[in-house]
């Protein structure tokens, strides 16, 4: 990916057509800058050696935790998620949120699942 690179969030968001779908929009030291749009619930997972964060653009995003308790975020709230703790994440009504991660993060750890997007499938409309 070319390390020169601009857009507008809104913009990237409304290129997407399917839910928990990750779009990477940049990248920078590693890291991969992300959109998604959620609706309902994804599924249980954790990322052994990856932090997640989260920032809310529009909508109610929670994150349901396991070993405490579920965090709940609204337009520009953001949080992390710490590497290692399993987390699920929901969203009552359609969500748009901004993901920042390293680039080998996996959509959904060591979990596979019909849900999981490859990283090939989140960069895919860079190859276009
Ligand atoms: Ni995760």
């Amino acid at each position: 990916m070319q390390t020169t690179f601009h857009s507008n969030l809104d913009k990237e968001f409304g290129e997407i057509s399917e839910y928990w779908s990750p779009r990477v929009v940049a990248a920078a030291n590693g890291q991969y800058v992300k959109v998604v749009k959620v609706k309902g619930e994804f599924l249980w997972h954790a990322h052994a050696d990856e932090d997640e964060i989260f920032l809310v653009r529009r909508g109610t995003f929670i994150i349901r935790y396991r070993d405490r308790p579920d965090v709940t975020l609204g337009d520009g709230d953001f949080h992390v998620v710490p590497r290692g703790v399993e987390h699920m994440t929901a969203a009552p009504e359609e969500c748009w949120v901004v993901l920042i991660e390293p680039a080998a993060t996996k959509h959904t750890g060591a979990t596979a699942s019909d849900m999981t997007k490859s990283i090939e499938a989140q960069t895919a409309h860079l190859r276009k």
